[in-house]
């Protein structure tokens, strides 16, 4: 039931020392495509007045969170979701952050439209942050030789799959209302993106 990720339990600590320089003091987090649930449970304990919402479009992913949910007794992760952010309505409604780790490049192009559109209309002007993490390439250019060699062997499993530029990325935030405000590098060649909402994104407002 509860499956463990070797990346996730080095990753969460150095996700939640950035997310600590980040967050205010409470908030509403959705985390799309939480995995196996080790980094939800981190942040809930870090970040206890925040609520935290954990999903995936995986029911085997749906059963591990919810084994470390319970297990951690956290009152303030909810029950988690099945959400694929390619389909909406996503069955949540307003939130102040949505992060989403190490999804973007093991996932099809059209998934990170989703997750910037989707994460728009449902952030607070001004307020609202999206955070994603995971390895990027910059102007073109992927480095070290690790993150080329994943970069091939994710583009072997799947020809859709594969490490996204800053410069993609940054387009699609401007397109969706919201802005790149801040880039911290992490571990193991990975960066954590933050994405700040820049104007009045059309808000979606739908039964829970
Ligand atoms: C490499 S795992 C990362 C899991 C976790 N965030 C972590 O870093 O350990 C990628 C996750 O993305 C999820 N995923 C793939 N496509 C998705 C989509 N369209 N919408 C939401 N999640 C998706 C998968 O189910 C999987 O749990």
């Amino acid at each position: 039931m509860k499956r463990h990720s070797p990346s996730a339990e080095r990753n969460k600590g150095p996700i939640g020392d950035v997310l600590g320089h980040v967050l205010s003091a409470s908030g509403r987090a959705l985390e799309v495509a939480s995995g196996s649930g080790q980094h939800v449970v981190e942040l809930a304990r870090r970040f206890p007045s925040w609520s935290w919402q954990p999903t995936d479009p995986d029911p085997d992913a749906i059963a591990s969170i919810e084994a470390y949910r319970t297990e951690s007794e956290h009152l303030n992760i909810r029950p988690a979701l099945r959400l694929d952010v390619c389909v909406e309505p996503w069955p949540v409604d307003a939130v102040d952050l949505v992060l989403a780790i190490n999804m973007i490049h093991i996932a099809p192009f059209e998934a990170a439209v989703a997750l910037f559109g989707g994460a728009a209309r449902r952030l607070p002007p001004k307020e609202g942050l999206l955070v994603t993490y995971g390895p990027y390439s910059e102007n073109g250019v992927l480095e070290p030789e690790s993150n080329r060699a994943f970069d091939r062997s994710l583009r072997d499993r799947n020809p859709a799959w594969g490490i996204r530029d800053l410069t993609e990325l940054d387009r699609l935030a401007t397109t969706s209302g919201l802005e790149r405000t801040e880039t911290f590098e992490m571990p193991a060649n990975n960066r954590l993106l933050v994405f700040r909402c820049v104007g009045a994104a059309s808000s979606v407002t739908q039964a829970t």
